[in-house]
Order: C-alpha cells, then structure tokens, then sequence
C-alpha cells in the first residue's frame, strides 16, 4: 500500500473504460509514464509490504480451485502474469505452472523479481518488461505460443486502455485458457473510484472478445480494521461458432 490509503495498493490511474483503436495516443503514453516512474518508486518497498504479500495469497486462494474446475485435467498450464511486480503472485503458479511469463512496464519491480529468481534458481520465469499493448513487445518469440492462464492481480485498475488490454488478452489465450483478474469492487456509493463495478467488467468482456466465466467478489481484504471487496473477474476466449 502507498502510505495508509487502501486505495493507494491497486488505486488511482482510474481506467478509461472506452478502447482508442490504432496508434498510442501521447495521453496513453503520459499516463504509461506516470505509472512506470510510480512503479518503479514503490519497488524496493513493495515485498516488505504485509498487505501485499496478503493481497497476493488471497488471490492465490481464490484461483487453486477456479484451475482445477476450469483448466483440462492434468495440463500444466503455460501462464502469462500480467503487472507481475516484484512476483508476489508469480513464485506461488511456479509449482503449477509449465512456464510463468510476467510481463511489467516497471524495470524496477521486474529487478526484484530477478533478483529472486537469481536466488531461487527458477528457469521456468521468464521476465519481459514492458507494454503488453506494444505489438513489438508481442512480436517477441515468447509471445507467440499461446497461454493456458492469463492473470492480473491488482493491476487492470491502473491501465489507461484496459479494453484494450482484454483485446490482447483474448488474442494471447489459448481456446481452452482462462484470464482471471482481482481488482477493487467499486462500491455503490462509488466511494472507490479506482475499482471496477461488476457490470463495467461484463460489459468490457464481452466487447472484447472475451465470454465472462464469472464476475463477482473474490475475497475481502482487511486493512487497517476496514473490509474492503476484491473483485475477481474470469472469462474465457470468445470462440467464433462453428
Ligand atoms: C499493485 S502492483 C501488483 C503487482 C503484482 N501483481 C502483485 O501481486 O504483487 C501493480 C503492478 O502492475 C504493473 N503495471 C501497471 N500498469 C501496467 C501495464 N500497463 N503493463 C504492465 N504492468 C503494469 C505495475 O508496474 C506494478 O508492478
């Protein structure tokens, strides 16, 4: 969390729900800027942070059973960690996983993350740092098998284009794969700007090329005596009818 604002853990780049076709335009690479350089400020501080190393095993919780109910039985899942930071979430799908691919814009939260994978010994991570939006960056080898599981802990609330986010989304899956996202639930009163509500996000699915698996509350995150909703989105490629 930044300071002692809740809102400040997934908070306040508040995204554009309306999807802007073609070339980046300069205010999607100023805010892709003002988020790498707050990114890369929180880095150092970020694993010691108890509520994010919470954050992250609540949403592992939620996501062991969701794997075995949707995923093909016994399929080791190649995983896309969209917004992996310093890989609070990557080290737990490791043991499932076939390979982790975590993708961030942060050069600093990805340095953590490859100091622990230096540590550990992990070759099934591997790191790429920048714009998953970026057709460069998905013009890398890496990107051109497709993924079983995509998820995105605390992050689609910062994106300045998440339709567009979900577009690449739905490219990236595999047609049995899954993408699972936890963010803030706005509530009603709309105290929590930065979250989304659950109708944004079905509506946002299903524009996108995605089929919502389910939408709903994911866990309630304590901090600081406040229960605070996580929403955990899961939605499935479209598939074209045959
Ligand atoms: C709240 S942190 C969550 C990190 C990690 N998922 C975890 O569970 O600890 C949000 C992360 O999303 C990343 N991020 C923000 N915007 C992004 C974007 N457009 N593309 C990729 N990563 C992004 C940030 O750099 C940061 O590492």
């Amino acid at each position: 969390m930044r300071g002692t604002d809740a809102r400040c853990f997934p908070l306040a780049l508040v995204a554009t729900v309306t999807s802007k076709p073609g070339a980046p335009t300069q205010e999607y690479e100023v805010a892709l800027k003002e988020s790498i350089a707050t990114w890369n400020e929180r880095a150092a501080g970020w694993d010691s942070q108890k509520e994010a190393q919470t954050y992250a095993e609540q949403a592992f919780s939620t996501l062991e059973p969701l794997l075995i109910a949707e995923l093909p039985v016994g399929v080791r899942p190649r995983v896309l960690d969209f917004g992996a930071g310093t890989g609070l979430l990557t080290a737990k799908l490791l043991p499932l996983a076939k390979e982790v691919v975590a993708i961030d814009i942060a050069d600093q939260m990805l340095k953590v993350l490859g100091e622990r994978i230096e540590q550990e010994g992990w070759t099934k991570i591997k790191p790429v740092c920048g714009d998953l939006l970026d057709q460069a960056i998905r013009s890398q080898p890496i990107f051109q098998a497709p993924f079983d599981l995509i998820v995105a802990s605390s992050v689609c609330s910062f994106l300045p284009d998440y339709p567009a986010f979900l577009d690449v989304v739905s490219k990236l899956l595999s047609p049995q794969g899954i993408f699972v996202q936890w963010d803030w639930l706005a509530n009603e009163a709309g105290d929590w700007a930065s979250g989304f509500s659950l109708e944004q996000i079905e509506n946002a699915y299903s524009a996108n090329g995605l089929q919502s698996v389910r939408v709903g509350k994911g866990f309630v995150f304590e901090f600081q005596g406040k229960e605070l909703d996580v929403l955990m989105g899961v939605a499935r490629k479209l598939l074209a009818d045959c």
